[in-house]
């Protein structure tokens, strides 16, 4: 079997969990280098899983003549910067969400992108390749909700990962960018459209620590999508029960509903406090499957010389759209785009 030379940039929450997966869990890949500018947890890992390879300078990583590919889950704002340097030096690309915190960043990845057609580029778009969410979209392909009236996304974080948020809000681009991007997209795939205006509201009700950042705890964005759909989103940080993403699309003939009670798996709890489900308590463990998922696409994308499904130009149209909802945000003003 051909395993494809791996080499992954970024050990924080997620970046530590691609990395592990690549490590163990998809054949076709060979994790040989790592990049991570904490050394100590740099040394770590790469001790902890005989990683041959390890740098604390993206630079210097992408010199490797071995790597065949790259996956990037650094800061945000460092995404597009890094998938040129990568591609420029012959390596498939596979990058996290956003693209970029802004159009001009997205159009650094586009250019690269378009000068390496040779090359395989995947966005980390990992929701579509949740079996729930994949098998939704399939009934609204199929005309089985007829014509999509309203999609409503809610993407919340538990309050108990709070300190992560404020730590990490300052160079997130905001909510919007940060968060929402995954209903954006999530709404332009499944509806196969895109706004023609949005409206947004939203405040610090919580955590007065994200007005700093011209941001709020909780958001929301309301738009019109060019096929006359309606989409309501709501991006939060401050739910008290765990990680809460669900997802409605009302149909003319009926309704999808993904997730509308969060819950951990199908144990239902009797006791003293009534009869409850657990929830997932955060991205790591409600979307587990569909990390591995994204990225065993992306290997295979390679090993078969085809193009992954999410391109380049998802990462620019839902890093616009979800700057123009921070744009009506914050000047309360109706966007049209
Ligand atoms: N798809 C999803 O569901 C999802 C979930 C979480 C995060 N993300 C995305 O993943 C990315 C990382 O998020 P995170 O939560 O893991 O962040 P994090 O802050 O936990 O980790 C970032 C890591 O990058 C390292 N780093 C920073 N600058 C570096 C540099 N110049 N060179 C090498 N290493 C550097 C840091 O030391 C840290 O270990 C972000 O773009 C975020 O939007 C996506």
């Amino acid at each position: 079997m051909k395993k494809i030379k791996v080499g992954a940039v970024g050990l924080g929450r997620l970046g530590y969990r691609h990395a592990e997966n690549l490590a163990f869990k998809i054949p076709n890949a060979e994790l040989i280098a790592l990049c991570d500018m904490n050394q100590e947890k740099l040394n770590e890992t790469v001790n902890a899983w005989n990683i041959p390879f390890g740098y604390t300078d993206f630079d210097e990583m992408i010199k490797n003549e071995e790597l065949e590919a790259i996956v990037i889950t650094s800061p945000s704002a460092l995404h597009t910067t890094q998938i040129a340097k990568a591609l420029d030096a012959g390596l498939h690309v596979f990058s996290e969400k956003p693209l970029g915190t802004n159009v001009e960043e997205c159009k650094i990845a586009e250019e690269a992108v378009e000068r390496h057609p040779e090359l395989v580029f995947m966005l980390g778009f990992m929701r579509r390749y949740d079996p729930s969410y994949a098998y939704a979209r399939e009934k609204i392909k199929n005309g089985e909700i007829g014509k999509p009236v309203l999609f409503r996304g809610y993407s919340q974080d538990p309050e108990s990962c709070i300190d992560g948020a404020i730590a990490y809000c300052g160079h997130s681009g905001g909510q919007f960018i940060d968060m929402a991007v995954h209903d954006i997209d999530l709404a332009c795939w499944m509806l196969e459209s895109e706004p023609k205006s949005i409206f947004a509201i939203g405040g610090c009700y919580a955590h007065p620590e994200f007005g700093e950042h011209k941001d709020g705890d909780n958001v929301s964005a309301l738009m019109h999508f060019k096929n006359e759909t309606m989409v309501f989103l709501l991006a939060g940080r401050t739910a008290p029960h765990g990680y809460n993403v669900e997802t409605e699309i009302i149909g003319t003939k009926g309704t999808l509903r993904i997730a509308s009670v969060p819950q951990k798996n199908l144990v239902e709890i009797l006791d003293e406090h009534g009869v409850r489900k657990e929830c997932s308590q955060d991205f790591l463990e409600r979307f587990e499957d569909a990390y591995v998922e994204e990225v065993l696409e992306f290997i295979d994308c390679i090993v078969n010389n085809r193009k992954p499904e999410v391109t380049v130009y998802d990462g620019t149209k839902t890093t616009e759209i979800a700057y123009r909802c921070k744009e009506a945000f914050e000047t309360n003003e109706l966007i049209r785009m």
